[in-house]
């Protein structure tokens, strides 16, 4: 019977000292593991300003401006029936005997090199002139890229 109670009076006693022990190493093991150091090297990775400009250009064009200019961009007309035709945007149409600069003034002044206005109601340059600088450069390097066509508007 002594036995037994000094088991019983023992057993939470002990329990809490488990507990303890627990704890203890538990919050050990914690700050072990805050305090480990990782020597991990970062691969340098080259980002390719060009070819990242070109998808993005060629995403947009094929989005945006074949709508009007036509899928192979040599020309079409837009949905509008009553708007005139999209002129060609390959290197076989008036773009081909431009600059890079000359796209990026016509679509933020919304005036051709040859200095001619571009009616915004029915090729919308002012929101065009709103791209990033990289997206304009974008747009030019993959029109550059298009194979030059006869224009068939
Ligand atoms: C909603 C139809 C529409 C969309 C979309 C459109 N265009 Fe046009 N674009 C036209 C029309 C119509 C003209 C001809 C306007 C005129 O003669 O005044 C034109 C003319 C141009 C010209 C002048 C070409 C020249 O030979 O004078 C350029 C450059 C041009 N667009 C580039 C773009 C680019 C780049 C995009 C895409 C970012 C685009 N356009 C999207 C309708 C559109």
């Amino acid at each position: 019977m002594r036995k037994l109670l000094i088991r019983i009076t023992m057993t939470p006693g002990a329990l809490v000292g488990l507990l303890l022990l627990a704890a203890l190493d538990l919050s050990l093991a914690g700050s072990a593991r805050l305090s480990r150091t990782h020597d991990v090297r970062a691969e340098a990775v080259a980002i390719p300003a060009g070819e990242a400009a070109l998808a993005r250009g060629a995403h947009l064009v094929n989005v945006i401006c074949a709508t009007c200019h036509g899928a192979n961009l040599a020309g079409g007309q837009p949905p509008d029936p009553a708007a005139p035709p999209a002129p060609n945007l390959t290197p076989g149409g008036s773009l081909g005997a431009c600059t890079e600069d000359d796209l990026v003034a016509a679509l933020r002044s919304g005036v051709t090199p040859i200095g001619r206005e571009l009616n915004p109601e029915w090729m919308p340059w002012e929101f065009f002139g709103q791209f990033a600088g990289a997206e304009l450069a974008g747009l030019w390097l993959y029109l550059q890229s298009l194979p030059a066509l006869e224009a068939v508007v």
